[in-house]
């Protein structure tokens, strides 16, 4: 089935940190006045849509993801003003913008956790009390290695309160109307401010039972009331749901394309870390039989790396310890038992496979988003605790601090990576945007091409007969007149391929990542030379997309300042 044509299904999304990104005012923290400032540096990268993690109020013991007030920006990172100059600057670039929706649970120090505590108070239930545990649900736990229970006790409440993640993030009761509602003010204050779409942190626990609190009827229908208020009172917005759920249990996330309208892919990660280590295409071919089919309107948002860990979670057990041998061979670089905390560019390590890993995203069917920073190649700080490791300051330059800030070292939010093959002094914006052959120019030149091919967003996605092996992974993709082929060599050694396809018989091919030409014989033959890690993009018949490509009306639609 094609997707709908809506903006976010063939947009190119960019996930950062508002804190960590750049800093206006040299306090040492990253703010909005900051990131506005890099807007151009985000046009020029050829994103349109931007992905921001939480900037809300904290207790700052998890990176923002625990709030203390859905409706404010932290001081540290400027104020509502900054905010909404910062919207309409990135309208202005026809970048769409999506936040973080964390409701899954608050801090404690959030009010409605600290009036919860007290007996009687009328917002006890909106968050899960009991006298005592009947279980502890162990298995129900996020992060195993801290944690052996979803119970924490509260002297003050003389109660346990429950809790996935940590034991300062007590989870919302989201079977209470009154939660419900919170929910929906805090979306309409966003909507309202401009915003076009929200990350829904830990969309599976909003519905699942949470100890003794279940949803009084059908729980999906949660997230259909959530859908219509984003849709009512949003022009265009949409949801993309973090649901690293069993591949059995994702397409109830989607409903019938009244849920979520787009979810992210770890899947897809998954198996793409397994292709590139096996060096065989199987597990991508493989991962089409997985997937669940797309019902209408709605999307896969895929990524190689954001700021959680890189999770292996689906694997069997002993394919995962095999994977974790390659990718994560120190114990250091392995967590929560299921993934690695490094980075794209440490991870992988040869930049040619970078530059392959960073091609299957973009050629992925859906939506891509980056994480920022992997369009340099940055590296990981493993000496800083569990997912700190890949979320240190971006590296604008070889200057002091690289260019992130002002402020004297000791006050920088987080250490930036100084030393070794990842230092700000090597891998950085400015030397990159620099030199033609850079990672970051090669970034930039897949994102144009990837945006000029809406056959990979919007289109029917084949496997290519190619005789490359194991090794290649060749795919077509089609989307009315408009045919597209990617291949990808996953082996370090060279391969030489033959592509055959009915529709390549004596016609012309443009290779769009190097800028040649091909034709296939009257065989329907194509014959290519793939270097060790090499990829190639091919479009049928023209170096453009037909006219009437319903792509172009999504990319025009994307742009359209609303
Ligand atoms: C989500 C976030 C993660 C955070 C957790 C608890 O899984 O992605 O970074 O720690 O929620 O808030």
């Amino acid at each position: 089935m094609e997707a709908n044509d809506t903006w976010y299904d063939n947009c190119v999304s960019y996930q950062l940190d508002v804190a960590t990104f750049h800093d206006s005012n040299g306090d040492g923290v990253g703010d909005f006045r900051g990131l506005t400032a890099r807007l151009d540096y985000l046009r020029e990268l050829g994103v349109n849509s931007l992905l921001l993690m939480p900037f809300h109020p904290s207790s700052e013991r998890d990176d923002g993801y625990d709030v203390i007030d859905h409706y404010a920006v932290d001081p540290r990172l400027g104020t509502l003003g900054d905010f909404s100059e910062f919207i309409d600057e990135a309208k202005a670039r026809g970048m769409r913008v999506m936040l973080d929706l964390v409701v899954n649970h608050t801090s404690d120090q959030h009010p409605w956790f600290q009036a919860s505590r007290k007996p009687g108070s009328p917002f006890r239930d909106y968050y899960v009390w009991v006298d005592e545990p009947d279980d502890p649900h162990a298995d129900q736990v996020v992060f195993p290695d801290r944690y052996d229970s979803v119970w924490s006790y509260d002297a003050q409440a003389k109660g346990y309160y429950f809790h996935r993640f940590h034991d300062f993030e007590p989870a919302l009761n989201h079977g209470h109307p009154r939660v419900r509602r919170e929910v929906m003010q805090i979306l309409s204050f966003w909507l309202a401010l401009g915003v076009d779409g929200f990350r829904v942190d830990a969309a599976p626990f909003l519905i699942w039972p949470k100890g003794p609190a279940q949803h009084s009827e059908d729980p999906h229908a949660y997230l259909r009331q959530i859908r219509r208020h984003v849709a009512r009172y949003g022009r265009g917005a949409m949801l993309v749901g973090e649901a690293n759920v069993a591949p059995a249990q994702l397409g109830s996330f989607f409903g019938a394309g009244d849920e979520l309208n787009q979810l992210f892919n770890f899947l897809g990660a998954e198996r793409i870390f397994q292709a590139l280590a096996l060096e065989d295409a199987t597990p991508l071919h493989a991962l089409r039989a997985l997937l669940p089919s797309l019902p209408p309107g709605t999307q896969w948002m895929n990524f190689l790396r954001h700021h959680d860990e890189l999770s292996l979670i689906w694997l069997d057990q002993a394919s995962r310890e095999t994977l974790l041998d390659t990718w994560a061979p120190h114990p250091n670089m392995r967590i929560y038992g299921r993934g690695t905390r490094r980075r794209l560019a440490p991870l992988l390590g040869d930049p040619a496979r970078i530059r392959l890993a960073l091609s299957l995203l973009f050629s992925r069917s859906g939506a891509p988003m980056l994480y920022y920073g992997d369009e340099l190649g940055m590296g990981d700080a493993l000496e800083l605790p569990d997912r700190l490791a890949v979320r240190t300051p971006m590296q604008w330059s070889a200057a002091a601090n690289a260019g992130f800030s002002a402020a004297p070292k000791a006050q920088l939010i987080r250490p930036l990576i100084e030393d070794g093959a990842y230092g700000y002094a090597k891998v950085n914006v400015t030397s990159q945007w620099l030199k033609a052959d850079s990672q970051l120019n090669y970034t930039r030149r897949l994102i144009e091409i990837r945006r000029a091919c809406p056959e990979l967003g919007l289109g029917r996605h084949e496997p290519l007969e190619c005789d490359g092996g194991p090794s290649v992974l060749a795919e077509s993709y089609y989307l009315d007149e408009g045919h597209v082929l990617c291949v990808h060599n996953l082996s370090k050694d060279a391969r030489r391929v033959t592509l055959r396809h009915d529709k390549l018989a004596k016609r012309e091919c443009y290779e769009l990542l190097a800028r040649r030409k091909g034709r296939g014989d009257a065989k329907g033959q194509l014959i290519l030379q793939l270097p060790g890690y090499g990829c190639c993009w091919w479009r049928v018949g023209s170096i453009f997309a037909p006219a009437e490509s319903g792509a172009s009306v999504a990319n025009a639609i994307a742009e359209a300042p609303s």
